[in-house]
């Protein structure tokens, strides 16, 4: 007979009781924060998408960094917008593209902000997909070469982490060889292992300019589907991250976070490496749309997602949220 004996209720009898007993904290410690970087000066202009963030040109960035490394956020994540774009993207491994100044600017600034780039190239080409294009396909390996040449200039400018968020196969390996064979043995590799062909990344291809070509309605590459997961495919998921850790992955990632909990529990039971989730642009502004038409509360909603996220077992939170996330952290009233 449990009741009365046992009366769950008594662990929530108060703030302080419920503060005692509870399983899952988000600390400012598991947090990154994106920023997008584009060819000019001076700019600092928010983004019409993403509610609260901004696009920034490299010689505004050090400032950002600052308050970002204030607020005790170990990571910041750079996307780049190149000023000029053709098919094979090659402003993506430019000793002066956007990101490669951005990445000096900001360690030159904090150096102990720990950079991550993503690794990609559909903010690069013109046609905006995620790699080049040969005979209508997206040619997987010699995207690879190209995406290790990127990687590799990141690394030259100062990353301290890249991110490979393209889902070619093999760019791991690529990757991996070219950061070794140069020497940047302590350049970690996030990659986005499990990334999922999702509609959640709507706000962020508006605020990357990364949209694959309207040309291509009604073929093959008019979406992301030849490369990015089927959102029906756990079993995948969990191969693809194998491959990635085999490959040389120090850290791997699912993507989005919010509709793929599953999977975030399931890698973080069976892989021996930090999980890392990316809570997406969609996701950040499902609560913001809902809390600016007055539905939901922003603050306890934003906090609620990202102890979901936590709780399913990741490591490392990717947020829009990271900011307000670290101040609500320091100041909670
Ligand atoms: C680039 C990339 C995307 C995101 C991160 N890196 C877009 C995409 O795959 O189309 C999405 C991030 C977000 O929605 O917040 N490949």
């Amino acid at each position: 007979m449990a009741f009365p004996k046992i009366r769950m209720r008594r662990l929530r009898s108060s703030e302080s009781m419920r503060r005692l007993v509870r399983e899952t904290t988000v600390a400012v410690d598991d947090l990154v924060y994106p920023l997008f970087i584009r060819e000019g000066e001076g700019i600092k202009k928010p983004i019409k998408s993403l509610t609260g963030c901004f696009h920034f040109s490299p010689d505004t960035i050090a400032a950002e960094a600052r308050e970002v490394a204030a607020l005790g956020i170990p990571a910041v994540l750079l996307f780049g917008l190149p000023a000029k774009k053709d098919p094979k993207g090659l402003q993506a491994w430019s000793e002066t593209g956007v990101v490669q100044l951005a990445v000096k600017e900001i360690k030159n600034a904090v150096p102990n902000l720990l950079v991550v780039t993503d690794v990609c190239l559909c903010e690069y080409t013109d046609h905006g997909h995620c790699g080049v294009i040969k005979n209508g396909k997206l040619d997987n390996d010699a995207t690879c070469e190209l995406l290790a040449k990127m990687a590799l200039s990141h690394a030259q400018a100062g990353a301290d982490i890249v991110a490979p968020s393209d889902m070619m196969d093999g760019r791991v390996r690529y990757i991996r060889e070219a950061l070794e064979q140069n020497n940047f043995h302590d350049v970690a590799i996030m990659s986005y292992a499990a990334k999922f062909a999702s509609a959640f990344y709507g706000p962020f291809r508006d605020a990357a300019e990364s949209a694959p070509s309207p040309d291509f309605a009604g073929t093959a590459l008019a979406d992301r589907k030849t490369y990015q997961m089927d959102p029906a495919d756990a079993r995948q998921a969990l191969a693809e991250i194998a491959l990635d850790v085999e490959e040389g992955a120090d850290i791997v990632m699912v993507k989005p976070a919010l509709p793929y909990l599953d999977i975030i529990y399931r890698a973080s039971h069976r892989f021996d490496c930090p999980i890392a989730a990316y809570s997406v642009s969609g996701e950040y502004m499902m609560v913001n749309c809902a809390a600016d038409a007055g539905l939901l509360d922003r603050h306890a909603a934003m906090l609620e997602t990202l102890t979901a996220i936590k709780r399913a077992g990741a490591d490392i939170i990717i947020t829009y949220f990271a900011k307000n996330a670290a101040k609500k952290m320091q100041n909670p009233k």
